[in-house]
C-alpha cells in the first residue's frame, strides 16, 4: 500500500500542512524540533491508534486548539481509500472512512505501517511493557479480531483491578468478592486467551524473517530469537516444574490456553486479595529476546542490539506483507539512519528498498544513503517549504518511440 496525500490541521506543531508522497523511495528532511516525527506518528497513530511517544492524545493536539484532523489518501493497487481521524480535547475521536463515519477501530483495518525509531532499542532495553506493546501493535495491525481482544481485555482488567482494590480497603467478606471475581475471571479469561494466542502465533511467524531481517543487516550467523514469557506457565509453572518460557511450535488449542489461565487465576487468587491487583494474565507477560543464546539486554554490543530490533521491525515488515489484504505495509524510518554505520545504511536501504513504500526521516540529507533517487519533503516549523518529486529520466528508447 502507499500513502498518497496526509493532510494534518493543528496536529503537534501543525496548523495546517499537506504532504504529498510518491510510490518508492520518500524522505522528510528538517533541522531538530521541525515536525518530522509528528508526521510519522500520524501516520503509526491510523494504523495502531497509538503513539509511540504518549498514551494520552492530549498533547497530540496543537496547543491551544480544541481538535486536531489527520487525513490520509491511501492507495491499494488500483483501490484508493480516504482516511480521517478527528482528535478531539473534551469528548470522543471520530473516524471517517471515504466520508463515512465508523468506528476509530475501523481505520487500523485499511492502513498498515511498521515504524523504525530510535525509540525501539527500549524494546530490548526497556521494561516488559515495551515489548508488550512491540507484541500488541503487532497484532493490532495483524488481526481486527486480536485488536478488538486487546481493548477489551484491557478494559475487564481496569475493572477487576479496581474490585481488587476496593476489597482490599473495605474488607468486604471472601465469599461475595469470590462469587463476583469469578464472573470478571471468565471474561478476563476469554479476551486474555486470545491475545496469547495470537501473540504465540505471532512469535512463531517472527522467527524466520527475523533471522533472515539479521543475516541481510549483519551477514552474520548471530541466531537472534524470539520467545514469550507468559505468567500463567510461570505461575503454573510453580507446580509443574517448568520455566514460563513458551515453545510457540507446539500447536494448542485455544481451549486449553482458556482452561490454563483460569487454573493460574484460581492459584494466585489468595495474593490477588491481598495485594489489590491482577498478577496473571497477557498484562504480565515478556518476550525474551537473544542472540548468540544470551539475552540481547545486558550481553549485547550498542550496535548488536540494534541490528537486532531492526530485524524485529523487518520481520514485522516480512510477516505484515504476507499475510495482509493490503499488501505490504508503509515503512517509516524515523531518524534511523543517523544512528548506523555506512555499511549498515547501505544494507538497511537494500533490506527496504523493495518494499511498494518507505518514509525516511532526517535532519541532516547526507545521513541516508546517497546514490539513490528521493522524492523529497522538506519541512520547517510545521511547514512543508519544498516538494521535490524524483524527476524520471526520459530513456533514449522511449523518445525515440515517441517519435515513430
Ligand atoms: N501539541 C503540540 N502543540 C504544539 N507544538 C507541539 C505539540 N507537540 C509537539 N510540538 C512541537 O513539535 C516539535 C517537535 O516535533 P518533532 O518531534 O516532530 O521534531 P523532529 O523534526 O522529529 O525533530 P528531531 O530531529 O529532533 O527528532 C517541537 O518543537 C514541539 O514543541
Ligand atoms: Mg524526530
Amino acid at each position: 500500500m502507499q500513502v498518497r496525500h496526509l493532510s494534518l490541521a493543528n496536529y503537534r506543531n501543525y496548523a495546517h500542512a499537506e504532504l504529498v508522497f510518491a510510490p518508492g523511495m520518500n524522505m522528510l528532511v528538517g533541522r531538530n524540533g521541525q515536525g518530522k516525527t509528528n508526521v510519522a506518528e500520524a501516520l503509526m497513530y491510523l494504523a495502531t491508534l497509538r503513539s509511540h511517544r504518549i498514551s494520552q492524545d492530549a498533547a497530540l493536539i496543537k496547543a491551544g486548539e480544541d481538535s486536531a484532523i489527520v487525513r490520509c489518501r491511501l492507495a491499494q493497487g488500483e483501490r484508493e481509500a480516504l482516511l480521517e481521524l478527528q482528535l478531539n480535547r473534551g469528548s470522543a475521536n471520530k473516524a471517517l472512512i471515504n466520508r463515512h463515519s465508523v468506528k476509530t477501530r475501523e481505520l487500523t483495518q485499511l492502513i498498515s505501517a511498521v515504524l523504525f525509531a530510535p525509540e525501539d532499542l527500549m524494546i530490548v532495553r526497556g521494561e516488559p511493557a515495551t515489548r508488550r506493546s512491540f507484541l500488541d501493535d503487532a497484532l493490532i495491525s495483524r488481526h481486527p479480531v486480536a485488536a478488538g481482544a486487546i481493548a477489551d481485555y484491557e478494559k475487564i482488567l481496569r475493572q477487576r483491578n479496581t474490585m481488587l482494590r476496593d476489597f482490599k480497603h473495605t474488607g468486604r467478606s471472601a465469599n461475595s468478592i469470590d462469587t463476583l471475581l469469578d464472573v470478571w475471571d471468565e471474561q478476563l479469561v476469554e479476551m486474555g486467551s486470545q491475545i496469547i494466542r495470537h501473540r504465540r502465533m505471532l512469535i512463531e511467524d517472527l522467527r524466520d524473517p527475523l533471522i533472515q531481517g539479521y543475516f541481510s543487516l549483519v551477514d552474520q550467523d548471530h541466531q537472534p530469537t524470539i520467545a514469550l514469557m507468559e505468567s500463567v506457565q510461570e505461575t503454573l509453572g510453580v507446580s509443574r516444574e517448568t520455566s514460563g518460557v513458551v515453545d510457540v511450535g507446539a500447536s494448542v488449542s485455544r481451549e486449553t490456553i482458556a482452561e490454563e489461565f483460569r487454573d493460574a487465576l484460581r492459584l494466585v487468587r489468595g495474593r490477588e486479595l491481598e495485594r489489590g491487583q491482577t498478577l496473571v494474565g497477557p498484562h504480565r507477560d515478556d518476550a525474551v529476546l537473544q542472540l548468540k543464546s544470551l539475552p540481547v539486554k545486558g550481553y549485547a554490543s550498542h550496535g548488536e542490539t540494534w541490528s537486532y530490533v531492526l530485524s524485529l521491525k523487518l520481520a514485522l515488515a516480512s510477516v505484515l506483507s504476507t499475510d495482509t489484504v493490503e499488501g505490504d505495509p508503509v515503512l517509516i524510518l524515523d531518524d534511523v539512519f543517523a544512528e548506523l554505520d555506512l555499511g549498515r545504511r547501505e544494507r538497511l536501504y537494500a533490506a527496504v528498498s523493495g518494499y511498494e513504500q518507505v518514509i525516511v526521516t532526517t535532519a541532516v540529507e547526507g545521513d541516508v544513503p546517497q546514490g539513490h533517487e528521493w522524492h523529497t519533503i522538506r519541512i520547517e516549523a510545521g511547514e512543508v517549504v519544498a516538494i521535490e518529486p524524483v524527476v524520471t529520466q526520459e530513456t533514449p528508447d522511449q523518445s525515440s518511440d515517441t517519435d515513430e
